[in-house]
């Protein structure tokens, strides 16, 4: 039997100075992805997924049953033995020589992905198959580097990594957005199982607050659910979110945590995946490259939320159409005038800061009067990240640590009972304390230039879409 290899330690050991055709005999696991053949010679594309590259497989008429191995289709399950032979003339730097090449599992007729270049929405209807193209190898690969990316930037810093629940009784974030849990059939669906109403998580912050004010720094990555029924390219109803949360830490080192984290992120996946980012720049969005340097090397810019508005207002005056162009201090962004501020105004990254308080969640701390609007209207020290092409990808916020004011928030919203634990942090050693949100799959789409958050995600759940 043959030493057993896979194609990227093979690429690996080839990158390193390792004399590949010193393996003697190998043996390979993969899939077809192409198979032609002249009648007297005859290559196979073999991928086996450790890779975004392939390996040639060449065998002739000397190979043992030739007429079957010309016989293997795309995307058949197959085992080969050969030995490695370097090329250096041609485009791949080795193929296998096969001694044989073996059937393992066949494919039907019926088979979707035959065509080469299936379109993205064509492909999201065949989810389970979808992870076999090329692009969905680059994203799901990028995807998996990307969690790790997030998890070293966090460890090497001295985080905590908290698992915050996914089944809670609070609405985290006060915008009512919940899906609400029951067991199926029972006169009191909303508390039959826990005695008291439950949902699943929108925000794992308020959790992790308690966990800042005991480890300092921490933060909290998984799963989130909002029954938003925006049907955008930008929302899920399942998505995931990086939370940290910093104890001691204000607005200013807020943000300062937020630029230092999206820039190693992107550093960090540039670094582990060459080649899937040489394939979305090639196929996906030709200006990748330029921007995520671009990204690198300029420090974010922090615009002030009334500023936005004047420049908005200002844009509209000189003719600028957007869809909602009534533009006044006090209303939410719509999504068209956060890509405007980030896209024609400052053409990158931008916080946007010191948002009206009437707009944002109960938690954020108040502004002091230095900072309120044009009659005198509170504001709150949050900050949302814009980024060209997209629009929000984090928010985050000083937290109110005072006691009185939070609480006065809270009674006033009716969302105190449940929550006295939270207002109890105020209590028992309270601090000046700071956190964010990053939407996962939304820094995915920034990465990669994938335009829709539907293909980012290995199964993606919407509303009235909900398919394997
Ligand atoms: O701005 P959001 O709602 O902030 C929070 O949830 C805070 N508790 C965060 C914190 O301070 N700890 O959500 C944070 C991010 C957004 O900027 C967006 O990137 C992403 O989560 N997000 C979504 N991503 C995909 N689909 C959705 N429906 C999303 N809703 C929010
Ligand atoms: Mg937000």
């Amino acid at each position: 039997m043959g030493k057993i290899i896979d194609v990227r330690t093979t690429y690996e050991a080839f990158a390193s100075g390792a004399d590949l055709s010193a393996f003697g005999e190998v043996e390979i696991y993969g899939w077809a992805r192409t198979n032609r053949n002249s009648g007297q010679i005859g290559f196979i594309e073999l991928h086996d997924g450790t890779a975004f590259k392939s390996i040639q497989v060449v065998y002739s008429n000397d190979s043992e049953n030739y007429d079957a191995i010309a016989h293997i289709t795309t995307a058949a399950a197959i085992k080969v033995t050969g030995t490695i032979v370097l090329t250096p003339e041609m485009k791949q730097p080795f193929e296998i020589h096969a001694k044989t090449v073996e059937l393992l599992g066949d494919v039907a007729e019926d088979y979707p992905l035959q065509k080469k270049r299936a379109s993205l929405e064509f492909l999201r209807e065949i989810a389970y198959l979808r992870p076999r193209a090329n692009t969905f190898q680059a994203v799901f690969r990028v995807r998996s580097v990307l969690a790790m990316a997030v998890h070293t930037f966090f460890q090497e810093r001295g985080f905590v990594y908290v698992h915050t629940p996914e089944i809670t009784g609070n609405d985290a974030e006060g915008a009512g957005s919940v899906f609400t849990i029951s067991t199926e059939g029972t006169p009191h669906p909303y508390t039959d199982f826990y005695g008291t109403k439950a949902s699943l998580t929108v925000s794992g912050q308020l959790h992790v607050e308690a966990f800042a004010l005991a480890f300092k720094d921490v933060y909290t990555f998984g799963p989130t659910f909002r029954a938003e029924k925006s049907n955008t390219k930008r929302h899920a109803s399942e998505f995931w979110m990086i939370e940290p949360e910093l104890a001691f830490c204000d607005l200013n080192g807020d943000m300062e945590c937020i630029e230092a984290c999206i820039k190693f992120c992107i550093r960090y996946v540039l670094e582990k995946c060459p080649d899937e980012m040489a394939f979305f720049s090639t196929w996906i969005d030709k200006g990748l490259m330029d921007k995520l340097n671009a990204v690198l090397n300029t420090p974010f810019t922090r615009m002030d939320y009334t500023e936005g508005i004047k420049i908005l207002q200002e844009a509209v005056k000189n003719g600028h159409k957007f869809d909602y162009s009534n533009i006044e201090w006090g209303m939410d962004l719509q999504s068209e005038h956060e890509r405007y501020l980030t896209e024609e105004v400052v053409k990158g990254p931008t916080f946007l800061i010191n948002y009206p308080e009437a707009i944002k969640a109960f938690y954020m701390k108040e502004n002091g009067p230095d900072k309120v609007g044009p009659n005198g209207e509170k504001t709150v020290a949050a900050c949302d990240l814009l980024v060209p092409g997209e629009g929000e990808i984090v928010g985050g916020s000083q937290r109110e640590e005072i006691y009185e004011v939070l609480k006065a928030k809270m009674d006033k919203l009716g969302n105190t009972n449940g929550l006295e634990w939270y207002l109890n942090l105020r209590k028992y050693g309270g601090c000046v304390h700071s956190g964010f949100g990053i939407g996962f799959d939304r820094l995915l789409m920034y990465i990669t230039g994938i335009d829709n958050i539907r293909d980012t995600e290995p199964y993606p759940r919407t509303s009235n879409a909900l398919k394997y």
